[in-house]
């Protein structure tokens, strides 16, 4: 197996970190520095990153969290805020996060040891669509509707087409589900920015098929072997 992915795969972090990782001369096997991504891992060789051994039997784990406002999605933070890792604390298993949600931004975040997912579910190529409910201030005109499905310009980057449905409204705030295919910093609230409303809450409810259903805020619970298999096949 190809050092990266063996890295990912025994759940030390993501394939990119992992590719950085090799790259700053932090990954030895059977004792010397290897440099190469791609160097061919084979049984019985001794990987060791930041001089702790690598064990690729770890179980892997996936669970879908709650995040609630408040936290950053990030395992530590040098500013001493809450982060989604105290989320899943009981777990012996260190996680990390499958993409990313705002520290406003409420609802559902993947996490798992399994880098090799993260790598493919996050990739730019293929991403999974993921669906947010936003407040947004005002209405909501059937025009702009129109512009967010086609594709809004959010600085330099004109978004691939969304699925846009209004849950209801009134002259001072409209609710709406939107599903959209990639991941760019802050994008929902920017995509709702450059049509002329600003998002006042968003929850993401759903990735791919993957749903929040009634998980209770600050709570996690684990994939089903259906959901997991389903992950995979993305
Ligand atoms: N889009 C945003 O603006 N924020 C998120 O947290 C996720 C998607």
């Amino acid at each position: 197996m190809r050092l990266n992915k063996y890295i990912a795969s025994a759940g030390v972090c993501s394939r990119r970190k992992a590719d950085e990782l090799i790259a700053n001369g932090n990954v030895k096997v059977n004792h010397a520095v290897v440099r190469e991504m791609g160097f061919d891992v084979g049984e019985g060789d001794r990987v060791v990153v930041n001089g702790k051994l690598i064990d690729g039997s770890k179980p892997k784990v996936y669970v879908a969290v709650n995040k609630p406002m408040g936290y950053i999605t990030s395992m530590d933070d040098d500013k001493d805020r809450a982060t989604v890792a105290e989320l899943v604390a009981d777990i012996p298993e260190r996680l990390f996060p499958v993409g990313r949600l705002d520290y406003n931004t409420t609802g559902l975040l993947l996490m798992t040891n399994d880098g090799e997912l993260t790598y493919a579910l996050t990739h730019p190529k293929h991403e999974v669509g993921k669906t947010y409910v936003a407040t947004v201030a005002g209405v909501l005109s059937d025009k702009r509707i129109a512009q967010l499905r086609r594709g809004v310009d959010i600085g330099g980057f004109v978004t691939s087409p969304a699925k846009v449905k209004v849950i209801r409204q009134n002259p001072r705030s409209t609710v709406v589900e939107i599903t959209i295919h990639e991941g760019k910093n802050r994008q929902v609230r920017k995509m709702f920015a450059a049509v002329g409303n600003r998002v006042q809450s968003l929850q993401r409810i759903a990735v791919g098929d993957i749903r929040l259903g009634r998980l209770k805020e600050g709570h996690y619970r684990k994939l089903t072997r259906n959901e997991i298999e389903y992950l995979k096949t993305l």
